[in-house]
């Protein structure tokens, strides 16, 4: 079992101002303290706008608050002493777009640039490329001397996390790993992130303004509004105040949703369904039970399901498709 009780980052009454002093003064963040564990994979979630990237560029000492603390294995990053070299390396920061910053010949030369810039000896960056590369299922033979620009937009991505990877990180921190994918390059990328957390434990921050993302892979949900966190927990719990969520801009899955209007229909069924897989669950004997319920059900489905997801991708910005064209 994994002990989930040390914690890693923790922030501590965390405010930041971008441009403070001006006129053009913007407070971004206001009273934040999360707390990161070591070994789970936490989602922090918020609309755009919200402050998730400007939280999360503090925990590898990138952005230095103006109010507050930011705590990293205990430390406070900015006192005396504390090198922020080595704290960008235990804490790996892969960027929202991540692609836009490969820029070698060969995939080989862009995932050694960290390693190489902490002084590691070639035998050593060869190593931690080629682990790197194995972590996230790319080929090292025969990727390694290809340009990044040929390989497909998951590959690429892929490339940007083993950049990170290979610094050899303890916390990885993902800024919208899936922004602006197609449907599987979306589930190609998730499947990779829960795999790092899953299988080479890591412990994972995932970025996402995605409720269907977060809900299938997180253990637990940071919820961001307006430049501080405001609900905090496991999916299943944070869904059940779905109409706070959805006046912050977020909403539920459609799965969550449709048990909900189920429910509201008369039908027994657990509120915290959040995943296709548990819906399937509690559906299928439902659906099984009805006479004849198989085409009206549907219809009754689909006609909830669209307007649900209409009103989401509106609140959810344009980055990704709406959630119907996933689920198509
Ligand atoms: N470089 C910047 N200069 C000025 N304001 C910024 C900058 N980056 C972000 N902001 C503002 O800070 C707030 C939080 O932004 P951000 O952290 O990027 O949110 P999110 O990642 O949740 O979309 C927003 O109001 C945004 O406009
Ligand atoms: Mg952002």
């Amino acid at each position: 079992m994994r002990r989930l009780s040390e914690v890693v980052i923790e922030t501590v009454d965390l405010g930041y101002t971008y441009m403070k002093g001006t006129p053009m003064a913007r407070q971004a963040l206001h009273g934040v303290n999360v707390a990161i564990r070591r070994g789970e994979l936490v989602a922090i979630i918020g609309r755009t706008g919200s402050g998730k990237s400007t939280l999360i560029q503090h925990f590898n000492g990138l952005l230095r608050p103006d109010e507050g603390q930011i705590k990293v294995m205990g430390q406070d990053i900015w006192s005396k002493g504390v090198s922020l070299r080595d704290v960008r390396r235990r804490v790996g920061l892969v960027f929202q777009y991540p692609e836009h910053q490969l820029f070698e010949e060969t995939v080989e030369a862009d995932i050694s640039f960290a390693p190489r810039s902490m002084g590691m000896t070639q035998v050593q960056v060869e190593e931690a490329v080629r682990e790197a590369m194995r972590i996230v299922n790319l080929d090292y033979d025969s990727l390694r001397s290809r340009s990044p620009f040929d390989l497909s937009g998951g590959q690429k991505r892929r490339v940007a996390i083993a950049g990170v990877l290979a610094m050899g990180p303890e916390v990885l921190v993902l800024d919208e790993p899936t922004a602006g994918m197609d449907p599987r390059g979306r589930e190609e990328v998730l499947q990779e992130v829960a795999d790092l957390h899953e299988k080479h434990g890591y412990t994972v921050v995932l970025v996402s303004h995605s409720m269907e993302d977060v809900a299938r892979y997180a253990q637990r949900l940071i919820v961001m509004d307006r430049g501080t966190v405001v609900m905090e927990g496991p999916p299943h719990e944070v869904f059940r105040h779905r109409d706070t969520l959805i006046g912050i801009g977020l909403g539920v899955p459609q799965v969550t949703d449709l048990v909900h209007e189920l429910r509201g229909m008369g039908h027994p069924l657990p509120e915290d369904v959040v995943t296709l897989e548990q819906a399937m669950e509690v559906l299928v004997p439902l659906l099984a039970g009805w006479p004849n319920g198989h085409g009206q059900g549907k219809g009754q489905r689909h006609g909830h399901g669209c307007g649900h997801g209409e009103g989401q991708s509106q609140g959810q910005g344009q980055a990704q498709g709406s959630w119907d064209g996933e689920r198509v």
